[in-house]
């Protein structure tokens, strides 16, 4: 049975294609607010300091590397369980469940990558008021206090950490609905158990775990709630509406809610996405930050509302110390963050305090420790795993647009950007190209020879993305839609028949992606033979995964429908995870394990990293929102998502021509680098502005070419260590207090500073160079500048203000093609700048750009040194095997004395003088033809 398609949902379907022409702000009364989400608001109305747990010293227990403990609710004597684990890499994992609840409650699977290895735990003091244990490093120790609970995390004589020290631990146990419930327990038990059975008839499928223990939980549940006081009901624990949608809550209230303080602490950062600033806002006297996946229509900048994904990943930063918090709890959650003082060594100290509030699922939370930025990195990327190495041509320019109309238009835009000679890798196909919004399909006359299209793309070194959406057309006559339905793959309304909802088909059916079974079924889809049309350099966009239902409610599924023994509620925010993990999955399978596959999804959740890349949605073409790319994607880079990108030039309404330029211009240094358009813009392609925009938008896209193996290394390196792409200041200058607010300057690696001119008119910026004593050298004009100092940076049109880090050693390839694939076997110029102390290092990364090989050992990883005048490449990978045809075709020093001779000595001991050029003003060296193999070991002497 389809779910009920309301009037206003109607009209809105029809609607849509005009609503999204005009040009207006989000419409908030579409979206909740706290005080409109009943379990927000319980929860927020629960107030500091009137915590009713008690620890029961008595229970706790300890083996070897797990501590469980209960606590004890004083008011309804509901107890909890309390579990403690201490991790490897210096992280603690806290679970607070209830200790016998009426039924399983969620627990999130297959975010983390393994069962995380832990570590001994040992109590090194007792007494009736608490607990202290080792926590391993150093003096780090853990703290219970039992009454009222708390825990605290402290480094000898400071206070990392604390948990519940505001009371605000907050967990609403699985209940008996009142009117349901007799006083005479005993007696009624038989018909409660039919009542649960009832609520959760739909979801026998897979509800094995615990089933049996319902019964006695009910029995024992009614003992313990006897001698309790009597709780009420409040609004919205059993049914709530939200415009015309209501939602049937059939296990009631549910939701958890626990407080941490940082002592000492002023900025945190994190818990993505949202459209506001790096540095995490007080929420005091406004709404919290919201987590919940949404489609959400023209979003507003600067505001804590939820967007299309969400990482429920925290980092607090000082000087001193990085630590994390991982929330891993996949309902609707909403964070508070606010300030207060607490008193430390007996002098007030102001602190953060972080207050998480979930719909259902349990407690489960990461500490992440650190103590640097690059340990937490390290510490969450051992939970969730690192950013999927991309194919090298998914980081070079992608053009998009809603729609490409048909193989014409393709090969119209395909042309045009080689008679503009400016490279591009994928051409993006948007919903338009299907067979009426049937995905795996083409629209038969407008894209009726896909294959002729690929292979014209793919003999110009070319790729294709095609967009594949999770909702699926109700139509017997599509065999999607038919094997999802026959297989009981889609996802159920809360009566047990298909989930139904409005989408850019029409009506349409959500596959249930929790499902292994569906997930393996969907990746077969992108087999050759399956889907037909398709070829190995065709790609997949995930689009509209939060899930977006034009007619349900907040524009996503309704939280009552069912996933097996779930309910949505209980899985949303994971939906567009588990979707772009079968796709990816599906990319891989197709080839036999071999390539690496490219996704783009717009839901994400803690662990999307792994399958793919993200952009932040649809922006608009506002100065406003191009500002708004770097906090929004260095956000994402700081909870493991790296390869992040905004849509170039925005996509609703036209951006001015400058606007356009200055877009490419900062996108060239973003991750993921595409432009998108809606449907309703006037076409821009980057040659309709006029010779001149031409000319910028080429030079910006081809500055993106040149240093292409400089983000290939570096996402070679985020995959091996979880480090980000882009990284906001303060990550590589933890001490500096001036970077800790920065957003409008980023870091590429550590060795690339870059300060997007973001305004209208702008003549110049003020960038922040960072580090005392350290010198930075602009790119453009390899001036050499001072650290520590805001510099101001005079700009024309044609400025990308882009610095390089004195010390480092820069690779690029200069001769810039049609694609990067006609790039492969071009040689490279090493861009040298010399640190202060005359030195420089770097790294070359090289492998056959597009498959699993370099999981064999099938790449070339060189060290380059500069020191005593020598500049060396050295094998880093010894044991890896792998040959190429690129050679080093020019090596610039920057911040050199002229020498006498360069000298060029090979492995085989030959030694040959090399010719140069220096430019006394800027102390540029150049040095020409060192010709040697870029995988070969070698050094140069300067004398
Ligand atoms: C919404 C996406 O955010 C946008 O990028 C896309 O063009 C439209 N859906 C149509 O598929």
């Amino acid at each position: 049975m389809a779910a009920p398609i309301d009037r206003m949902g109607l009209l809105l379907v029809i609607l849509l294609p005009v609503l999204f022409s005009i040009s207006h702000a989000v419409d908030r009364s579409n979206f909740k607010t706290c005080d409109k989400s009943a379990f927000c608001k319980r929860q927020r109305d629960v107030k500091p300091g009137q915590s009713p747990y008690r620890a029961l010293l008595e229970t706790l227990e300890l083996s070897n590397t797990r501590l469980t403990l209960q606590l004890i609710n004083d008011n309804n004597k509901v107890r909890l369980l309390l579990e403690l684990y201490r991790l490897q890499g210096n992280m603690t994992r806290v679970k607070i469940n209830e200790l016998k609840p009426l039924k399983p409650r969620y627990e999130v699977p297959d975010v983390l990558v393994k069962d995380p290895p832990t570590e001994p735990l040992s109590v090194l003091d007792r007494d009736e008021n608490g607990v202290v244990l080792s926590l391993g490093a150093d003096s780090q120790r853990l703290i219970i206090s039992a009454r009222p609970f708390r825990l605290d995390i402290v480094d000898g004589p400071n206070v990392l950490l604390s948990i519940n020290s505001r009371g605000l631990l907050v967990f609403e146990q699985l209940r008996l609905r009142k009117d349901t419930i007799s006083h005479k327990i005993t007696s009624t038990v038989g018909s409660m158990w039919d009542k649960i059975k009832n609520v959760f008839s739909s979801k026998s499928e897979t509800d094995s775990e615990g089933g049996e223990d319902v019964e006695q939980n009910v029995a024992e549940k009614g003992e313990e709630e006897e001698e309790a006081k009597e709780e009420e009901d409040q609004p919205g624990m059993w049914e709530e509406t939200f415009k015309s949608h209501s939602d049937g809550k059939p296990n009631g209230p549910t939701s958890i809610s626990l407080d941490f303080s940082f002592p000492g602490v002023e900025h945190v950062y994190g818990i993505p996405e949202h459209a506001d600033t790096l540095k995490l806002k007080s929420t005091e006297g406004g709404d919290p930050y919201r987590l919940y996946n949404l489609d959400v229509f023209q979003y507003e900048l600067n505001n804590p509302m939820a967007l299309y994904g969400a990482v429920p990943v925290l980092l607090s930063h000082t000087a001193e110390r990085t630590m994390g918090i991982f929330w891993l709890n996949a309902a609707e959650t909403w964070v508070d963050i606010g300030s207060s003082a607490s008193v430390q060594g007996g002098s007030e100290k102001s602190q953060t305090d972080v207050r998480w509030i979930s719909e259902s699922g349990i407690i489960d939370v990461f500490v992440m420790l650190g103590p640097r930025p690059t340990d937490v990195f390290s510490q969450y990327a051992s939970l969730t795993g690192t950013q999927s190495f991309p194919p090298l041509a998914a980081l070079a320019y992608h053009q998009c647009r809603w729609n490409y109309n048909d193989q014409e238009d393709v090969k119209a835009v395909d042309d045009g950007f080689d008679e503009h000679d400016i490279p591009y890798d994928f051409i993006w196909l948007d919903i338009e190209h299907t067979d009426g919004k049937r995905y795996f399909t083409w629209d038969p006359l407008k894209f009726s020879q896909p294959r002729e299209m690929l292979q014209n793309l793919m003999d110009k070194k070319r790729k294709m993305v095609t967009i594949v959406d999770p909702h699926i057309k109700v139509d017997s006559g599509y065999k999607i839609h038919k094997e999802i339905s026959s297989k009981g793959f889609y996802i159920k309304n809360k009566d047990g028949g298909d989930y139904e909802g409005w989408c850019w088909p029409g009506n349409a059916g959500y596959p249930d992606f929790t499902k292994p079974e569906m997930r393996a079924w969907w990746a077969s889809m992108f087999a050759y033979d399956q889907y037909e049309g398709s070829m190995e350099n065709l790609y997949t966009w995930n689009d509209m995964n939060e899930p977006s239902v034009f007619n349900g409610p907040e524009v996503t599924m309704h939280k009552d429908a069912v996933h097996g023994a779930w309910e949505h509620r209980d899985v949303h925010n994971l939906y567009g995870f588990y979707v772009q993990m079968a796709t990816a999955q599906g990319l891989i399978q197709r080839s036999g394990g071999v390539e690496r596959p490219f996704v783009l999804t717009r839901a994400f959740f803690a662990g999307s990293q792994r399958y793919g890349a993200v952009w932040t949605g649809d922006n608009a073409a506002e100065w406003g929102h191009l500002k708004m790319s770097i906090p929004m994607c260095l956000s994402l880079g700081l909870v493991g998502i790296s390869f992040c990108g905004a849509d170039v030039g925005g996509f609703f309404k036209t951006p001015s021509p400058e606007l356009l330029v200055r877009w490419y211009q900062a996108g060239a240094y973003q991750p993921f680098f595409r432009a998108h358009a809606h449907l309703d813009t006037p076409r821009r392609e980057p040659w309709l502005f006029g010779p001149e925009n031409t000319a910028l938008i080429r030079e910006a896209v081809r500055q993106r070419y040149t240093l292409l193996p400089y983000w290939y290394q570096l996402f070679y390196h985020a995959h091996r260590t979880g480090q980000p792409v882009m990284r906001p200041l303060w990550v590589e200058y933890p001490e500096n207090a001036a970077t800790f607010a920065i957003e409008d300057e980023f870091l590429l690696g550590k060795d690339l500073l870059v300060h997007p001119v973001t305004d209208e008119g702008s003549r110049g910026v003020t960038a922040y160079l960072p580090g005392d004593g350290e010198v930075w050298y602009d790119v453009h004009t390899y001036k050499k500048h001072q650290g520590n100092q805001n510099l101001y940076i005079p700009v024309t049109m044609n400025s990308i203000p882009v610095f390089q880090r004195g010390g480092s050693v820069i690779s690029r390839k200069e001769r810039v093609r049609r694609s990067s694939l006609c790039m492969q076997d071009d040689p490279y110029t090493l861009y040298v700048a010399v640190s202060a102390q005359g030195t420089a290092e770097g790294e070359l990364y090289i492998d056959d750009g597009h498959t699993f090989n370099y999981e064999k050992q099938q790449f070339i990883h060189r060290r380059l040194t500069f020191a005593e005048g020598t500049l060396s490449s050295s094998n880093l990978s010894p044991d890896s095997q792998f040959s190429t045809a690129s050679w080093i075709e020019r090596v610039v020093f920057m911040g050199v004395t002229k020498p006498n001779t360069a000298t060029l000595r090979t492995a085989d001991g030959s030694e040959s003088a090399l010719e140069f050029e220096f430019d006394p003003s800027s102390e540029l060296l150049s040095l020409r033809k060192p010709g040697v193999n870029a995988g070969a070991e070698w050094t140069i002497q300067l004398r």
